[in-house]
């Protein structure tokens, strides 16, 4: 099926669809910042809450629907299904994010006021044992780097705290608000995606056990906004694990899903784990970039160069082989852009990312499509790409896979143009890439 790509217009698609919200996303996030329950913690490439509200309007799924996303990330998606009344099932691969993401969906232990009283012991616990020397030159280079080491000593009091579960039940909510207030406090340019410990800033809050608080704040009005009790016909729950693989999908009936509004890591060697760096190894999920690797990448799509392999590569290729046109076309990119890499002597591998990625794509899809009901919308929100100006149509390739494993592509529609940050570097290509928003149906 050949699917035209159309220009968005401001509010709605030229389908119908809604076009994205004033509010904007990419950079800004959109609503992601203000929104209950995202606002707890920004995460990169994170939905703008806003945005995944109206399109799930324009789904209309009756009340109670089980809507799925399995590149979860925060569950933004999550929380709009949920204000929409409407259950949720998320995989998410990186085992801090899908923590933040089913803390915002799950009953809290308690009330607002009783986490604002747990998370006040931890500050008076915290500034009784304020962190001495050692413990702060036990932190790593990167953290060291990020802070005065004054607002160190108090983050690392906070933290040694809620270790000592001076929050009781809370506090896996108190990690989360002294997460969040990491990048507040910060002395170092740590704005997303990258942190830049070399690069000095005035820090946006000075005081890190105020700013804790404040966080806390927000999560107990939030927390504070939701009738858990109505809410109880209503199921949402995020599974750590990798999307590709069945077993991460077995809490969900087959066929028992009636709505996806998901995006796919992008083929853009945008690196989830290291873009969390700070915040994981702050927590001491990881010690090590070998633990990075093993800890945090392993069950995620190969979309960076840091991420590939020959071995892999080969073996996808091989894999791919069974969508006849798609692995070709797959092979031929793969071509193009090894030609490209020779010619630049030591250029990152982008050969040998490409099959691997679509490959986990497809499984991905395979799995979905079994846990959708018949009938039933997908809208996936996902770029293109050009690694060294060899242009890749990854949504429409998405959407020629999703086409073989049993579902139909109804739209794809450009939402915005991507990558103008870049527009002024003369190395880059200039390809104008796209957002598109891709719908497809289970047949
Ligand atoms: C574009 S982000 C989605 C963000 C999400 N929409 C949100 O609002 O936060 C893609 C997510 O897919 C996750 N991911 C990558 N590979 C995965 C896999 N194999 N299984 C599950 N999640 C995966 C990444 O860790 C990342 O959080």
């Amino acid at each position: 099926m050949n699917i035209q790509v159309s220009e968005s217009s401001t509010t709605t698609l030229s389908t119908g669809l809604p076009a994205e919200p004033a509010s904007g996303r990419g950079r800004s996030h959109g609503t992601s910042g203000t929104e209950p329950f995202d606002r707890w913690f920004r995460y990169p490439a994170g939905f703008a809450s806003d945005y995944v509200s109206m399109l799930l309007e324009h789904l209309a799924l009756p009340t109670g629907s089980m809507v799925v996303d399995p590149f979860a990330g925060s569950a933004v998606t999550g929380t709009a299904a949920r204000r929409a009344g409407l259950s949720f099932f998320g995989i998410e691969a990186h085992p801090l994010i899908a923590e933040l993401a089913n803390l915002k969906l799950k009953k809290p232990p308690g009330s607002p006021a009783a986490f604002l009283r747990a998370a006040s012991i931890v500050v008076d616990a915290a500034k009784k044992s304020r962190a001495t020397g050692s413990l702060i030159n036990a932190e790593v280079d990167l953290t060291r780097r990020c802070f005065t080491p004054d607002v160190l000593a108090d983050l690392c009091s906070i933290r040694e705290a809620i270790l000592d579960r001076k929050a009781g039940v809370w506090g896996k909510y108190a990690k989360w608000a002294l997460l969040a207030t990491l990048r507040d406090v910060a002395s170092a340019r740590v704005g997303w995606p990258y942190q830049r410990p070399g690069q000095a800033r005035q820090p946006k809050y000075a005081d890190a056990y105020s700013r804790f608080l404040q966080r806390a704040n927000l999560i107990s009005e939030d927390i504070g906004l939701v009738d858990w009790k109505s809410s109880i016909d209503v199921s949402a729950f995020v599974t750590q694990g990798d999307a590709r693989r069945k077993r991460a999908w077995k809490r969900l009936d087959s066929g028992g899903a009636h709505g996806c509004v998901a995006s796919p890591p992008y083929l853009n060697n945008f690196d989830y784990a290291d873009a969390t760096r700070l915040e994981l190894y702050f927590w001491g999920e990881v010690s090590s970039w070998a633990e990075m690797v093993t800890n945090v990448r392993s069950d995620m799509v190969t979309a960076t160069t840091q991420q590939s392999s020959v071995g892999a590569a080969s073996d996808a290729s091989q894999r791919l082989s069974r969508f006849a046109e798609i692995g070709s076309e797959v092979d031929e990119l793969v071509e193009a852009l090894k030609i490209q890499r020779t010619q630049r002597g030591r250029g990152k591998e982008y050969d040998r990312v490409v099959p691997d990625y679509f490959d986990a794509i497809s499984e991905v899809l395979e799995n979905l499509a079994a846990a959708m009901h018949p009938g039933s919308p997908v809208v996936w929100l996902i770029g293109d790409s050009a690694p060294y100006g060899v242009y890749i149509d990854t949504p429409a390739i998405i959407g020629r896979i999703a086409e073989q494993v049993g579902f139909t592509v109804e739209r794809d529609e450009a939402l915005r143009r991507r990558g103008q940050r870049w527009a002024t570097n003369k190395t880059r290509h200039d390809v104008q890439l796209s957002e598109r928003l891709i719908l497809f149906r289970r047949g």
